[in-house]
């Protein structure tokens, strides 16, 4: 990695660090005012035409475990530019995207529009979020060194974890090798059991998929 783009990612990291040292809500309510000044202008980080973005989502769509999905969550679904491929690869699926970012998430409504009966946006914070659905299908893509400190790491894990169904799929994706740190506790936890890692360490920023599942639902006895 060259030293600029080091000093950059670690004054990034140490930012977001401190921001971690309020209140859970209070961490929240400063991201959502960073994250929606950063989606002033649209599609911020170039998710919709960078070359290495796409294939990205495409190294993360192959690496899928091929079950029948009905419920997907994408958190941190920015924009949309993943969810939109999510609703086109899975046309039977419910697709719920959430971000903190009221002002990303208008704009991912335009990218969903037209599978608006079976999209879901939902502004939330991934640190409180909680849900009365289970999912087939969690992503997390390029969120969790958002979180900072290792409480609100672990806070978010198992807020991810908690979100899924039995036999339910989660999936993050993480530059490479921060990745080990940030899904740790995942990987650390009872609650899923990895079945698949690609790690593309020939990519100009290298990345980690990781791939999860929960246990079935125990069998009924008697
Ligand atoms: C770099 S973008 C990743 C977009 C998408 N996951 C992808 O990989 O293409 C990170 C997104 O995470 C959102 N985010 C950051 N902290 C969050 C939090 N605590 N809860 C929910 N979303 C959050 C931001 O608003 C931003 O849209």
């Amino acid at each position: 990695m060259a030293p600029v783009k080091e000093i950059t990612d670690l004054l990034h990291r140490t930012f977001f660090r401190s921001l971690s040292l309020l209140s859970s809500r209070g961490q929240g309510a400063v991201l959502r005012r960073y994250f929606d000044w950063w989606h002033r202008r649209p599609d911020p980080w170039h998710m919709g035409t960078d070359a290495y973005e796409q294939a990205k989502y495409a190294a993360t769509l192959a690496q899928l475990p091929g079950l029948p999905y009905r419920r997907i969550l994408e958190v941190g679904c920015s924009e949309g530019v993943f969810t939109e491929q999510l609703v086109t690869a899975y046309p039977e699926a419910h697709v719920t995207g959430l971000d903190i970012s009221e002002r990303a998430l208008a704009r991912a409504a335009e990218r969903v529009a037209k599978a608006a009966g079976r999209t879901l946006l939902l502004p939330a914070d991934i640190l409180l979020f909680s849900s009365e659905h289970r999912y087939d299908l969690v992503f997390c893509s390029e969120t969790l060194y958002y979180l900072g400190r290792r409480d609100r790491l672990r806070q978010a894990s198992a807020r991810l974890t908690g979100l899924l169904a039995p036999g339910g799929v989660l999936v993050l994706v993480h530059p490479w090798p921060e990745a080990r740190r940030l899904h740790r506790f995942i990987d650390s936890g009872r609650a899923v059991t990895r079945v698949s890692e690609l790690v593309e360490r020939e990519a100009h920023r290298p990345f980690a998929v990781s791939v999860y599942q929960a246990p079935s639902a125990p069998a009924p006895t008697g």
